[in-house]
């Protein structure tokens, strides 16, 4: 019962961002409008969450969906990479337990503590990526970004998703990153950068040639 109740509620919430008019394809056009600053001889860091295991529409993944849109982004920019790795796992052989545990860590604000860190001060652009879950970033990119002083760095937010795009997260980043200008984000469907890593790579290329 539990179950269908939390599938229930994720499917309202991906009816209802769709709805809202958010980004909800691989389409980004909107996503480039705000994006004339060059990056181009920036220093560049590309920070991002992902998870592996059991995930939503495309089984039982070794590389997560955001991640493999990462990796993208640092070839292309030549930027580092830097994973977000919570301390304490989340599942890998069940989506559903993610899911609740997730939604638990949402309603409580929680900062689960992350292994590492970067010194985000040596860089200038900061790309941050994350899958959406329930409409929002998972807690432990909150605990990476409350760690840091944000101010004067140019901050590209990046997600993977099943329908939602990029629901709020670009204005929850702009709150938390105090300092920081934020452009408009990019969104790519999970699916797409699993299963067909050609249309993704398009679609970021397309999208850094405007940057
Ligand atoms: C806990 C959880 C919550 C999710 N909530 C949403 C959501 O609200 N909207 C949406 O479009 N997709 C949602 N998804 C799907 C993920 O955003 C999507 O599968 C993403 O590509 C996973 O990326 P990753 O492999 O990098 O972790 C959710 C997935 C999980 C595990």
């Amino acid at each position: 019962m539990k179950k269908i109740l939390s599938l229930i509620t994720m499917i309202l919430a991906f009816v209802m961002t769709s709805c809202a008019g958010t980004t909800n394809s691989d389409n980004n056009s909107k996503a480039t409008e705000d994006m004339e600053t060059s990056i181009k001889g920036k220093k560049t860091l590309v920070v991002f969450f992902s998870h592996t295991g059991e995930n939503y529409g495309v089984g039982n993944i070794k590389e997560g969906n955001t991640h493999i849109i990462a990796d993208m982004i640092g070839e292309a920019t030549g930027g580092t990479l830097f994973e977000i790795v919570p301390e304490k796992d989340y599942p890998h052989n069940s989506y559903d337990a993610v899911v609740e545990i997730a939604k638990k860590e949402k309603e409580e604000k929680a900062r689960p503590a992350i292994k590492g860190d970067v010194k985000i001060e040596d860089y200038d652009v900061i790309f941050i990526g994350y899958p959406n879950w329930w409409s929002d970033m998972p807690m432990p990119v909150y605990t990476f970004i409350e760690k840091h002083d944000w101010n004067g760095k140019t901050v590209v937010p990046f997600c993977t998703h099943e329908g939602s795009g990029l629901s709020q997260t670009e204005k929850y980043i702009a709150e938390a990153c105090k300092g920081a200008s934020v452009k408009k984000g990019l969104a790519v469907k999970g699916t797409t950068a699993q299963n067909n890593r050609e249309q993704a790579k398009k679609t970021v290329n397309s999208w850094l040639e405007k940057l």
